[in-house]
């Protein structure tokens, strides 16, 4: 390259001199039909990937951690055992469940979700 000539890159020019030089001729045709096929087959890759993970784990699913060894979580208080105050758990996710730690805060953060937890009070006197 002379002094004051520019030069020119593109990493899509690399890619056909790469080609070459491993023997291979491939002409700007050929990746117009390439490039769609790839990201026909990336596409399709993912989606498929997405849909066989999904079915891994059931979809819809609530409770992902707590007393998974029983067919249903149950939990029964008396209302005279309550107190003035309860605070219940309804995201799933509190380490005290059934009662809610603030794990809920988190989750709605991570998820975009709006979920918050079930409080039982006595009224005011
Ligand atoms: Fe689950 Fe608060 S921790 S609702």
């Amino acid at each position: 390259m002379a002094f004051g000539e520019t030069m020119v890159t593109s990493s899509v020019p690399a890619i056909p001199q790469l080609a070459a030089s491993s023997g291979m001729k491939l002409s700007k045709e050929h990746f117009i039909v390439a490039v769609p096929v790839a990201v026909v087959a990336a596409v399709g890759g993912f989606l498929v990937s997405r849909y066989l993970s999904g079915r891994s784990c059931k979809k819809g699913m609530v409770n992902t951690c707590i007393s998974k060894d029983s067919p249903k979580v149950v939990h029964s208080f008396d209302m005279e055992d309550i107190g003035t105050k309860a605070v219940y758990c309804r995201c799933w996710k509190s380490k005290k469940f059934p009662y809610c730690d603030g794990a809920h805060s988190k989750h709605n953060e991570e998820t975009g979700d709006n979920v918050g937890p079930l409080i039982i009070k006595k009224k005011d006197a």
